[in-house]
């Protein structure tokens, strides 16, 4: 199965939430994060990772997409991107083409659970991760600006682009003030494009989320107790019903 992380506006949390769901996921589900900003890699930095094969050397050097999946040393792995590669920024149909049939494979053959990690807004390689998944969550704050943008996006894949599935999630938000956007995210959706999305809560603002990103380890890895690393376990908890259960217990004959 795969779940893109979204949003229209940028910087609203991204990175930061889906490497901490998918250690939140780990290692319950065989769990791969994709870092989808291609061009631009945001993950293995969060994490002080080096790797010295990323998608690059996958869609420019014909190396096999495993090659480039490394461990992250928190129960999941990850597909690393590149670091200021203009190419990959707007990749070709062929480049596409190699990426879904490597990332296919490694769904069907490898993993539970494949989390991209998109880039922010509309262009079309943002959309073209978003397809690709089969849920799309999308990320707000609790600014009109970036509510607007979280409709617009919405629009343009449900719309243009047949996308049904949404998971909505407030981020640097209390309870109050998610569910408040959400309502009127849910309203203007239903209204206007004929869809329920499914809202996963809020996480609240909290400085131990920078502080993470500062020293380069995930805030569930180092403060589990804090506020926002207990509304993330929570929101993984939502998730699991969507997700592929887990290998039934084989009864033992004696
Ligand atoms: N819940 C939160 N509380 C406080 N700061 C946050 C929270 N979530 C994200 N941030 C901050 O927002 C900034 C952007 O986060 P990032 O995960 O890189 O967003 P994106 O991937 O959407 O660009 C970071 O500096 C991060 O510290
Ligand atoms: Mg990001």
């Amino acid at each position: 199965m795969m779940i893109s992380i979204t949003s229209g506006k940028g910087g609203v949390g991204k990175t930061s939430f889906a490497l901490n769901l998918a250690l939140a996921l780990s290692p319950a589900y065989r769990v791969l994060l994709v870092d989808a900003d291609l061009g631009l890699a945001n993950v293995d930095v969060m994490l002080s990772l080096a790797p010295t094969v990323t998608v690059r050397h996958v869609l420019l050097e014909g190396r096999s997409i495993r090659e480039a999946v490394i461990n992250s040393g928190y129960g999941f792995d990850i597909l690393p991107a590149a670091s200021g590669v203009v190419e990959l920024a707007q990749p070709d149909s062929e480049m596409k083409g190699t990426l879904e049939l490597g990332l296919r494979e490694l769904a069907e053959e490898e993993y539970d659970l494949l989390i991209f990690d998109t880039g922010a807004g509309i262009s079309p390689i943002v959309l073209w991760f978003n397809c690709l998944a089969d849920f799309n969550l999308v990320i707000y704050t609790p600014e009109p600006t970036s509510i607007t943008d979280a409709y617009a996006l919405i629009k343009v894949l449900s719309r243009d682009y047949g996308q049904k599935n949404f998971f909505l999630l407030a981020n640097q938000a209390s309870e109050k003030e998610g569910e408040q956007y959400f309502s009127h995210l849910n309203r203007v959706i239903g209204h206007y494009l004929g869809l329920n999305p499914y809202y996963l809560g809020a996480i609240p603002r909290d400085g131990e989320v920078e502080k993470s990103i500062r020293l380069q380890k995930p805030l569930l890895a180092r403060k589990r107790e804090s506020k926002a690393a207990q509304a993330i376990l929570l929101v993984a908890e939502k998730l699991k019903p969507f997700l592929p259960g887990e290998e039934p217990l084989v009864a033992t004959k004696y």
